[in-house]
């Protein structure tokens, strides 16, 4: 029973979540079923991790052909799955190299440790001088650097002492971005869209703006595509509906298609070759099993499948969220099958919201007291998408 399975899985771990009572135990594409047999349509789709659904066949095959093979070799010594997973994701990103690594706050850690390197050797700023900017209300993870330049109280209190060398100024505002480079810039760390915020999508221009600025002071510009990237807006990436090319994409979630934890960077030659062995790496990171799967993941980005899925699907969703503006919802955000919706606080809280969504066969996370996010997987139908709006309105009433 789903009331026992809960109980149980909270009393031997950490309560660092405050998950929705469901108790999963089988996923296929954009839904879910839990112990009791119950049936849910999945729109958080593990945060974009599973863009691609639960157990794509295409994946599957993948990571069963290559757990006959070999799995892990650690860095130490080459597998056959490096070399062609590198390349083809470094072609998917127009970048000349990929580093690999595991989780999203690894693929940021690995971002901040290459820019300063280049901002030493490169750039010539003096030592332990680098800067970094970032913006308010960013999520990049959860490393005690990381959340040394979060604004969010609860992700940062009692982590210090922090990590010096970042600069916080407001998202979407060029002008503070500008006043906060100097000569000690090494790099500014954005994400196009601010997911965990809300679904915060940035005034036009900006980041147009950002790379201007970026450029014209020998700046890097990293853009965290690890929650935006990988078709969830309708594109590879995020940013690429402003036409902005960054100097490095910060990748992860989708990457590993839901079945194991992949991230990367990728930028040129002249970024990413600052490093030399023994300065950055991990005992997982690029494994066999994980290339594997991460080109299997790349193969279906190749399709263009399921950016044109997310760029139509998303019209649709976006048409029905805002029949409900005014209905119970106060605002709603976002790019292609991506959605950030202000549930009016008069009326309940974001968690009230997910919990009578779940009743409802409909599972989606809120963030920040009143918001919810909708994030399908991009293999959901138009009928789902529509079930997913009308469940949405029978909640707000
Ligand atoms: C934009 C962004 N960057 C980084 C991360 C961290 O990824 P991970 O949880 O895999 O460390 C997240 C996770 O939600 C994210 O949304």
């Amino acid at each position: 029973m789903t009331t026992d399975a809960v109980e149980y899985a909270e009393r031997h771990t950490a309560h660092n979540y405050h998950p929705l009572p469901v108790v999963i135990a089988d996923g296929e594409g954009a839904w879910v079923t839990d112990i009791d047999g119950k049936r849910y349509l999945d729109c958080l789709a593990g945060y974009s991790a599973l863009n691609f659904g639960h157990r794509h066949p295409v994946l599957i095959e993948a990571a069963k052909a290559q757990l006959d093979r070999v799995t892990l070799t650690s860095r130490a010594f080459i597998h056959d799955q490096f070399g062609p997973f590198c390349e083809e994701l470094a072609e998917l990103c127009g970048k000349e190299l990929v580093l690999p690594m595991n989780t999203g706050a690894e693929a940021v850690e690995t971002a901040i440790k290459v820019a300063r390197k280049w901002g030493y050797q490169v750039k010539g700023v003096p030592q332990n001088k680098a800067k970094i900017i970032v913006a308010e209300n960013n999520f990049h993870g959860r490393t005690t650097t990381i959340i040394s330049f979060s604004t969010d109280e609860d992700a940062r209190a009692d982590f210090g002492p922090y990590t010096p060398g970042f600069e916080i100024v407001p998202y979407g505002d060029l002008a503070a971005l500008t006043a906060a480079i100097d000569e000690n810039t090494v790099a500014v760390l954005l994400e196009p869209i601010q997911g965990e915020s809300g679904v915060l999508v940035p005034p036009p221009g900006y980041l147009a703006g950002v790379r201007a600025v970026t450029s014209a002071n020998n700046v890097l510009f990293l853009c965290d595509e690890i929650q935006s990237g990988l078709g969830r807006t309708g594109r590879n990436f995020a940013i690429e509906h402003t036409g902005v090319v960054p100097d490095m994409y910060l990748l992860g979630k989708a990457l590993g298609g839901g079945v194991v934890p992949v991230s990367a960077v990728a930028a040129n030659r002249d970024v990413l070759g600052v490093l030399k062995p023994g300065q950055h790496g991990s005992t997982f990171g690029g494994n066999p099993l994980a290339c594997a799967v991460g080109r299997a993941v790349v193969g279906l980005l190749r399709t263009g499948e399921y950016q044109a899925r997310a760029v139509d699907l998303g019209k649709q969703l976006h048409a029905g969220l805002e029949d409900l503006v005014g209905h119970g919802i106060l605002a709603v955000r976002g790019q292609g099958l991506w959605a950030g919706i202000d549930i009016d606080p008069a009326l309940m809280t974001g968690r009230q919201a997910c919990e009578k969504l779940m009743d409802l066969g409909v599972l989606v996370k809120d963030t920040h007291g009143s918001t919810i996010r909708l994030a399908p997987p991009l293999v959901v139908t138009g009928d789902e998408i529509d079930l997913a709006v009308e469940r949405l309105r029978t909640v707000l009433g």
